[in-house]
């Protein structure tokens, strides 16, 4: 028993090395392969970012026309793999679609089985990142009973996105340019952010060598929940409940911090930034110019949703504990404001996340320190005992 540390939520146990991401909580640093997040927000695009996160550097503008075309090259998934959305009823939730569709995807690259090959791992990141957008977009197609839209390689990833979300096969679609650079914002800020419990998911099932489709699949799952990615979607069913109930907003800051009622403040506090959120102090700058230019800021979600970042964060509770609005409080109002339908934040998030999972993926699979992730329990059942026949217990 004594040879394991007993560390629940893995607290304070570092599970590799990695050059990817650096994270500082205290002082609420955050940067990608040495770059402050700040500068690859004001600065980079997606697809850039994309590049750095997976090779170390900042692309060259060759590089940079070279990663995009290979990008825009895999967009198409596989013909049949459209007949797998047909097997999900009417209104799944597009998580669950893509759980599943992402998996799917193992069974049509065989390559990708052979994970010791640093040229099938990169072409597996490549083509992932280049179907996720697709595949995300086709899980809200199906859901709302439209017929898909292929891709669009003229146009940049997010544009692409948000047209094969909102537009239809009959009329032309013109991405709003606001839009899409909102949306290349919450992906640049979403791509990575180091060993959380989607990217410690895709190492763990990735470490016995399964295929990354796979394994990607698994982080999907694990983002999915409330606590992680699903906390954006959350944030805003909890202010349309605050907006319903009529009540006022103290009400709800009150119940946060009552320890008998279950009911905490959606996308305030993190496990790991005990300061402000960097990302949140990018994105809450680009909600309130949004929701001014859109004029959307007199809305009454809007309205609460700035008042419950005010009182939260001059409440004792929330300073003695450093709860601050975090990454999903912002990200969940600028897509409410854009019109993303809730059930998509959470998805738009693992599209984002897809190349940080694909880095990590691809880190582990080259570190000679790396083995199969099987951690250690603590005891606590029953002592040695006798099997008792069936008619005697
Ligand atoms: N509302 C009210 N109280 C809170 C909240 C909250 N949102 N978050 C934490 N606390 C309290 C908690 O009750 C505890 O109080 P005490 O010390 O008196 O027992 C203290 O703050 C520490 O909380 P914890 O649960 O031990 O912290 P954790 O690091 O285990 O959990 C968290 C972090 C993000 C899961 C949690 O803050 C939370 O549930 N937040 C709401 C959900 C959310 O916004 N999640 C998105 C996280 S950011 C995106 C991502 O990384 O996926």
């Amino acid at each position: 028993l004594g040879y394991f540390t007993y560390d629940p939520g893995f607290m304070s146990t570092a599970s590799c090395r990695s050059d990817i991401t650096f994270i500082d909580g205290e002082k609420g640093i955050l940067m990608y392969r040495g770059y402050p997040i700040e500068q690859l927000a004001e600065h980079s695009t997606y697809l850039e970012t994309c590049y750095l996160l997976l090779y170390g550097e900042l692309p060259t503008a060759t590089e940079l026309e070279t990663f995009t075309r290979i990008i825009q090259k895999h967009s198409m998934p596989h013909q049949a793999i459209r007949r797998f959305y047909d097997g999900f009823r009417h209104d799944a939730h597009p998580m669950a679609i893509m759980v599943g569709v992402f998996g799917a995807l193992s069974a049509f690259f065989h390559d990708s089985t052979d994970v010791h090959n640093p040229h099938h791992r990169e072409i597996a990141a490549h083509r992932m990142i280049s179907k996720m957008p697709t595949i995300a977009a086709w899980s809200y197609k199906y859901a709302i009973g439209q017929p898909f839209l292929y891709p669009d390689n003229e146009l940049g990833y997010s544009e692409n996105f948000l047209r094969m979300m909102f537009g239809v096969p009959t009329e032309r679609y013109e991405p709003n340019p606001i839009f899409a650079k909102a949306l290349d914002l919450i992906l640049i800020l979403h791509a990575d952010h180091e060993q959380n419990a989607s990217t410690s998911t895709v190492r763990l099932s990735g470490s016995s060598e399964a295929n990354p489709f796979a394994a990607v699949s698994a982080g999907i799952a694990s983002l999915w929940g409330p606590l992680h990615g699903g906390a954006n979607e959350k944030v805003v069913r909890m202010l349309e409940d605050i907006v319903e109930s009529g009540q006022k907003v103290e009400h709800f800051v009150d119940r946060a911090k009552d320890k008998d009622d279950p009911f905490r403040l959606m996308g305030f506090g993190h496990r790991v930034y005990k300061n402000y959120d960097p990302r949140a102090k990018i994105i809450r700058k680009m909600c309130h110019e949004l929701l001014r230019q859109m004029g959307a800021e007199n809305q009454p979600m809007f309205e609460v949703a700035m008042e419950l970042e005010r009182i939260a964060m001059e409440d004792d509770y929330f300073k003695e504990r450093k709860l601050y609005p975090n990454v999903d409080f912002y990200s969940g109002l600028i897509l409410r404001a854009m019109g993303i339908p809730l059930n998509m934040f959470t998805a738009i998030f693992a599209l984002a996340r897809i190349v940080g999972w694909n880095a990590h993926w691809c880190e582990m699979m080259q570190d000679p320190e790396s083995r199969i992730g099987r951690p250690r329990q603590l005891y606590t059942g029953a002592a040695p005992r006798d099997y008792v026949p069936i008619e005697k217990r």
